[in-house]
This record gives structure tokens, sequence and C-alpha cells, in this order.
């Protein structure tokens, strides 16, 4: 039997095990309780409470403007509809990168008020003192190379990134640096496949990656994404699953039409 059939709840330990047995991790962004509730009973391996909420949940173009009051919101409310996925939650953009005391102040709300199982946060050598002080605490982090969102105004743009030898390598040395501090996995945004399966290889922990190919340990997408719910976003690396803007779209005019014309409620439909 592989490893993912035989768990009950998935530890961070069962996604080491999973990379060790070459099993695939699966991870989908979650927000809130009763789609968290469907991914889990799907058997999803982690929900990640992405700040991916900031754009997809609130409204704002980039991920900075949601605060960590918000993201506890969301993450206390996933937690609450998981019974076996690991749920890792997005430390937001201000909440680590100041100094490794208010990090791990941070992580520790996260944990103690939502109950998530694990934090997740971007960035190299640049944050490792917070990673290792929160990491200290006895909580998993989960790294995030690449694209990271929280950066846009520093890159100026979404395109793929460390397509450049020295951004590559400095990728690489990066994810061991990451391993070495004790991250129990990495997610890997944007990046050429072939850099990623590298990493996959170079590294012990799990990699997980969106929009970085097929030779990692793991993929991960935005829920609205990959239903087609939001259908002003179709990037390359993006499979979408269904197109529930078209089907909510029908939904809606149908109840539009039935309450104007009197169709709904019928005589079935009320006491
Ligand atoms: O916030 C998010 O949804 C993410 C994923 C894109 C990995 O960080």
């Amino acid at each position: 039997m592989s490893v993912h059939q035989n768990v009950k709840k998935v530890t961070t330990h069962v996604l080491q095990e999973m990379k060790n047995a070459g099993e695939k991790i699966t991870m989908l962004t979650g927000y809130d309780y009763t789609m968290a509730r469907i991914i889990d009973r799907a058997g999803i391996d982690v929900i990640l409470v992405g700040d991916s909420a900031s754009n997809v949940m609130a409204g704002h173009e980039t991920t900075l403007p949601i605060t960590l009051n918000e993201m506890i919101y969301h993450a206390s409310s996933v937690v609450r509809g998981v019974d076996r996925a690991l749920v890792v939650v997005d430390m937001p953009f201000g909440s680590y990168q100041g100094n490794s005391k208010e990090a791990l102040s941070s992580a520790i709300r996260i944990m103690k008020e939502s109950g998530g199982h694990a934090v997740k946060l971007e960035g190299g050598q640049e944050v490792l003192e917070s990673i290792t002080r929160i990491l200290t605490a006895g909580i998993p982090v989960m790294g995030h190379l690449g694209l990271t969102p929280q950066s846009i105004y520093k890159f100026g743009t979404y395109v793929v990134r460390a397509r450049e030898e020295d951004e590559a390598s400095r990728l690489i040395e990066d994810a061991k640096a990451l391993e070495a501090a004790g991250c129990f996995a990495i997610v890997l945004e944007k990046i050429p496949a072939e850099l990623a399966a590298k990493v996959a290889k170079e590294v012990n922990i799990p990699i997980i990656g969106i929009g970085a190919g097929g030779g990692v340990d793991g993929q991960v997408l935005v829920v609205h994404d990959m239903l087609g719910i939001n259908n002003e976003f179709s990037p390359r690396f993006l499979r979408k699953y269904h197109n529930l803007f078209q089907e909510m779209m029908g939904a809606f005019h149908r109840y539009i039409e039935d309450v104007r014309s009197g169709d709904f409620p019928n005589e079935e439909e009320q006491y």
C-alpha cells in the first residue's frame, strides 16, 4: 500500500516518507471552511492557507495588504473543515521580515489562534534567522523560493524567475540553506522545470512546485484557479479542471429569471 493511502492524518513526516517512496504530494490552497471540507474529503495531502487570499478572497491587486488577523481568520475556518490534510498557513507580508523575534511571535499567534499545523514564509538566506527562531519553538516551516509574490515591487513583474545562471545558483544555495535550517518542505514558484528538478534531486526535503514542471515531489495550485472560477487568469502552468465561472453564471441567471417570473418558489418549495 502506498504511504498516502495508509495515513489518517498527514504530518510533515508523512510528506518526507512520500518523497522517499517517490510518491507525489498533492496540495491546494483553501481559505474557508466549506471549500476546505470538500478538498479534505477528496483526499488532498496539504491545504495551504495562502496569502493569495488577499487576491482571491479580498480582491486586492497583490498579496501585500492581507493582515495577520485576516490570515488567522481564514486559517481557523480551514482548520475546522479538515480531518486529514496538513494545514500550512502563509505568514503575511510584514509579519516576519522585520526581525526574528517578531517573526516568532507572528508564527506563535498563527499556531495558537488558528490551530494550523505549520507556517510558510517567502525567501532564502535573508530570512534564515527568522526561520531558525520559529523552528526552535517547535513550529514546522515550509520555505518558498523562485517567484515570491510578496516581493512583487522589487521584481516589478510576475514573469518566470531564475532563468539566468546567477539567480539559478543562488536559488539552489537558498534551497540547501532552508533544508539545513530544518524546513520540512519548500515551494518553488514559476522557475524553469529543469532547475526545479535539479533542486528536488539535490535537496532531501519535499519540493512542491507551482509553474515549476513535473520533476518535483508535488504540485500546488490556487483552488479558485484550477476550478476555473476566475476567468481572467490563465497562465501557461495552470490546468483548469472545470469552468465553474460559466457554471455559476448559468445558475445565477436561472435563479434571477425564476424569481422574476414567479416560478421560484413553487408549491413544493414553501410551507
Ligand atoms: O499564497 C499562495 O497561494 C501561494 C501558492 C501560490 C504557493 O503561496
